[in-house]
């Protein structure tokens, strides 16, 4: 899968994924990621990618041609079928379902806007898509961006190791992830659930589900209204 990105920071990209599954799968090639300074497409002496906004009020706002330019530059390097998404708190939420859509496309153009945002010809003529990763304001969209890179990439098969840690995740079937346990077996008096010391595979992943269900029951219900549940999930929960 390939990404690219237009922002002002650039550097920021580089940093946060050079580290850990993310960065392993950049460097072996799993990932594409290309950066493009917006910066590079202003036209004037001084680089400047802003100006005050009609109307009056606080703040600047991209200009239009300099965002466009960028976009264009974007979009003759990533497939055809790979979405212009723009990042803002006006967009669509991101949720699981939504990731995993992303996940399946070739690739993706990652706007990030910065101060007010976006002159609003330059979004309605170059975007495709509006995502927000939720209900409060970020200082850019580069952050929600690398939300969105880290979520759609650790659902593609090469970039986490072992191919069912994806799948056992929360959200995948609609429950939050049951708590998981390492050394050492007494934790200041708290102990290990005995289940999981049992060697009993079946018992295991049955109890992982059962707990996987009341969390879901006690931290997120309409999750579980949202979703249903089976025979067997029932008799579970209520165990
Ligand atoms: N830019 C600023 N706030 C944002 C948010 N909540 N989601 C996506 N992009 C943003």
């Amino acid at each position: 899968m390939r990404f690219h990105v237009l922002t002002l920071f650039p550097g920021l990209f580089e940093s946060v994924l050079s580290y850990g599954v993310l960065g392993r799968a950049v460097e072996q090639g799993h990932l594409g990621l290309e950066l493009t300074d917006i910066r590079d497409f202003s036209r004037d002496r001084h680089r400047t990618v802003d100006d005050r906004p009609f109307g009056g009020g606080p703040g600047m706002v991209m200009r239009p041609e300099v965002t466009a330019a960028a976009v264009d530059h974007a979009r003759a390097r990533m497939p055809a079928e790979a979405p212009v998404v723009y990042l803002s708190p006006q967009g669509e939420t991101l949720d699981h379902q939504k990731v995993a859509e992303l996940a399946d496309l070739p690739g993706l153009t990652l706007l990030c806007g910065r101060y007010e945002g976006i002159d609003e010809r330059a979004l309605e003529s170059r975007v495709d898509r509006e995502l927000s990763i939720g209900d409060y304001v970020l200082s850019g969209g580069e952050l929600a961006a690398l939300v969105v890179i880290d979520a759609v990439s650790r659902l593609q098969p090469e970039v986490l190791g072992e191919p069912a840690s994806a799948a056992e995740d929360s959200f995948v079937e609609g429950l939050l992830d049951c708590p998981h346990y390492t050394r050492p077996q007494d934790f200041e008096g708290r102990a290990v659930p005995e289940v999981l010391l049992s060697g009993d595979h079946g018992r295991i992943r049955q109890w992982r589900r059962q707990q996987a269900l009341a969390r879901t029951w006690e931290r997120r219900p309409e999750l579980l209204r949202e979703r249903g549940l089976s025979g067997p999930e029932r008799a579970l929960l209520s165990e």
